[in-house]
């Protein structure tokens, strides 16, 4: 018999697209002291009764239980050069990271910062993301294994780059498609897994492989694509000079064919009118990092003409561009990062984008972001605050939206309690009564 689990606490999701700026939007979906019921993995229904003795009952009463975040940009093996100091986007590829990423063509090396990553996200309340492994098959192979083993949905593929990379990071186009195709076959929607054709960025593929990419999303439309557009000045400049012929850096993307409704672009920032209605068009969905951004010095996205353009947008942490896999902090960062323009984004928003927006741009809604019955149970429970300071600005605090905008702002993995993965209990925080 599959267990029958019954979650006890103040229940928080959305059932519907906030205006970013509504503090007050209908689309809040607000149970405060209910009852979660879990069966086969899936959320079979919320109610205010307790449920009889035949469900297992975990009280949580006075804690916050929402939907699992979704990170919807993350690279696993940059968990090595998180916090690296002093450079912008090209020097710090070039200094940090190609080294670091060298090291996964290590089975041993693959595996082992596989399962850390992971572990790692669900002791940050994430239970689902879009990763970025190594160009190496292994690690790949190494991130959806140990993936699978969690039961957690993953979207991932090995990373493509074969020029403008040192030895030994470098592909070609044909060992790569064979490798492309392997994974493909082995792993794209086994279980909870889906394969991402991974461009890492124009720079470091030649057009023959861009091509490649392109043929392969046009062959299985329920294929991914994931890479970085647009993040910083001195790149769109070398784009600029690699592709000539481009109307744009996003122009690449599109005339090799990997712009459609499975195409996840990092950052953004340095994106036109035009490019943001191309995106609009082709359904391509932008995932902001603002812990990134602020970090590598890239620039501040333009988050109210990307949504103005109709182009969904989800919250990514980007590590290691990005400090912290915590999504509390990301969302605060990015409600910062939006502060300097002008644009005062909502509890609402902020905690959509990383919950059923994410869903929704990824088509993953009727499995994941939401507490909605029917969907996967992947949900997280947590203190309302971690720190007598937050313990105050909670008790202060005048309506909902205040109390989630502080716990927004002043929280982070510290107030998790516990990580639940397809009904299962995957990460409880050490000493929780
Ligand atoms: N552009 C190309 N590769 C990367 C990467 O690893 N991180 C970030 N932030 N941008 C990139
Ligand atoms: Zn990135």
């Amino acid at each position: 018999m599959t267990a029958r689990i019954a979650i006890f606490g103040d229940l928080l999701d959305f059932t519907a697209e906030p205006d970013w700026g509504d503090t007050l939007s209908s689309s809040v979906r607000w149970r405060p002291a209910h009852w979660l019921l879990v069966e086969g993995g899936r959320i079979v229904a919320v109610q205010a009764d307790a449920p009889d003795a035949s469900w297992q009952r975990h009280d949580h009463a006075g804690r916050l239980v929402l939907p699992g975040f979704i990170d919807s940009h993350v690279h696993s093996p940059q968990l090595d050069v998180i916090a690296s100091y002093g450079t912008e986007l090209l020097d710090w590829l070039h200094t940090y990271t190609f080294p670091a990423e060298q090291r996964h063509a290590d089975p041993a090396q693959a595996e082992a910062v596989a399962t850390l990553f992971l572990d790692a996200l669900l002791a940050h309340g994430t239970t689902a993301a879009v990763v970025f492994p190594t160009v190496h098959k292994v690690s790949a192979e190494a991130l959806f294994s140990a993936a699978q083993q969690r039961g957690m949905r993953l979207v991932a593929g090995k990373v493509l780059m074969d020029r403008h990379a040192p030895e030994g990071l470098r592909d070609d186009v044909v060992q790569a498609e064979r490798d492309c195709r392997d994974l493909i076959a082995r792993w794209h929607g086994r279980e909870r897994l889906a394969y991402a054709v991974t461009v890492r960025f124009a720079p470091t593929s030649t057009p023959q492989q861009l091509a490649m990419a392109g043929r392969l999303c046009a062959e299985d439309p329920t294929l991914y694509m994931q890479t970085h557009v647009a993040e910083n000045p001195d790149e769109v400049r070398w784009v600029a000079e690699l592709f000539p012929k481009a109307r744009s850096y996003l122009d690449v993307y599109e005339r090799h064919g990997l712009l459609n409704q499975r195409s996840v672009l990092a950052h953004g920032i340095w994106l036109d009118a035009a490019d943001r209605a191309r995106l609009h068009t082709l359904g391509a969905q932008i995932a902001f990092c603002p812990s990134s951004n602020l970090f590598l010095g890239s620039g501040l996205f333009g988050w109210a003409a990307t949504e103005d353009a109709g182009v969904g947008i989800s919250l990514a942490s980007d590590v290691g561009g990005g400090t912290s896999l915590s999504m509390q902090r990301t969302l605060a960062d990015g409600y910062k990062v939006q502060a300097l323009a002008g644009t005062k984004l909502s509890a609402w928003a902020l905690l959509h984008a990383a919950t059923r927006g994410a869903a929704q741009a990824l088509g993953l809604s009727h499995e994941i972001g939401s507490l909605e019955g029917g969907t996967v149970a992947d949900l997280c429970v947590w203190d309302w605050a971690g720190s007598a300071v937050a313990r105050r600005r909670q008790q202060v605090a005048r309506d909902l939206h205040e109390k989630v905008f502080a716990w927004i702002t002043l929280g982070d993995e510290r107030d998790l309690v516990e990580t639940w993965v397809a009904g299962v209990r995957r990460h409880r925080r050490d000493g929780v009564r």
